[in-house]
């Protein structure tokens, strides 16, 4: 069996940030140096403008860069838009895929999902793939049913040396103040963690199942010690470094 995987702690900036705020990165970086937190991966998702002057900052730290968004393909004619192995070149390692506020936003499938997970694996980088049921959703009875839906079509295959990382954020969660009952997490990331080893076998046991919505200093001691809970994808407490170091300490 696979050993409990490392705890990762993932900020999502959104279209938040200046190079101004690269202090933000500074300061995680120096925090991290003068009290470690070896048993959690920590990592910051700026836009991409600042990805690059972020990656360099957090060079040979404790802190790791991603991005949060990808194109299916790697290079070539698509006006606007960037490849995983471009954004692994500004210094990511990670890249967020599927996040509602994009499946809103821009439409994505479950279909596009999987592709620019794909993607980021071909460019050697770890998709954290976003999921989460709607309010509605939730109201009548089929958050699970929605989310084993969106992981179906999103998930796409990996080999054993390839990771994934799976985030459940429950969309009414995301920047409302609202967290779903210890119970419905429990259960959420239980369906998850058994989808993942049907999916993958033994190896599903080792895959991160992230929470987010609402995450916060105030609450993160009760959420992260759940049953399969790995970690949490975190938005407006990111934004600052303490709030941010609040919840990595928590771990
Ligand atoms: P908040 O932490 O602001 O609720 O956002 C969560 C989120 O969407 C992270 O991707």
């Amino acid at each position: 069996m696979v050993q409990s995987p490392k705890t990762l702690i993932a900020g999502n900036w959104k279209m938040n940030g200046f190079s101004s705020d690269l202090s933000q990165f500074t300061a995680v970086v120096e925090a991290l140096s003068k009290k470690p937190v070896p048993d959690c991966q920590v990592l910051l998702c700026p836009p991409v403008t600042i990805l690059a002057a972020a990656s360099t900052i957090s060079e040979n730290s404790a802190l790791q860069t991603g991005a949060q968004n990808t194109h299916i393909a790697q290079s070539g004619a698509h006006t606007g838009d960037i490849g995983a192995a471009m954004l692994k070149d500004a210094g990511a390692d990670f890249i967020i895929v599927g996040h509602s506020e994009r499946r809103a936003d821009h439409q994505e499938t479950d279909g596009v999902v999987n592709a620019k997970a794909q993607s980021c694996l071909n460019a050697g980088l770890v998709p954290i793939i976003c999921v989460g049921e709607s309010q509605a959703e939730r109201a009548s009875g089929l958050a699970l049913t929605v989310v084993e839906h969106q992981l179906n079509g999103s998930v796409p295959d990996c080999d054993e040396t390839q990771e994934i990382v799976i985030a459940y954020e429950p969309v009414w969660a995301i920047g409302t103040g609202l967290v779903p009952d210890t119970d419905d997490i429990t259960n959420m990331h239980a369906a998850i963690r058994e989808w993942l080893v049907n999916r993958f076998g033994d190896k599903g046991h080792g895959i991160r199942i992230l929470y987010g919505g609402s995450l916060k200093p105030s609450n993160a001691a009760q959420i992260l010690p759940i049953a399969n809970v790995n970690g949490g994808l975190i938005g407006g407490a990111s934004l600052k470094s303490e709030d941010f170091l609040g919840i990595v300490y928590a771990v």
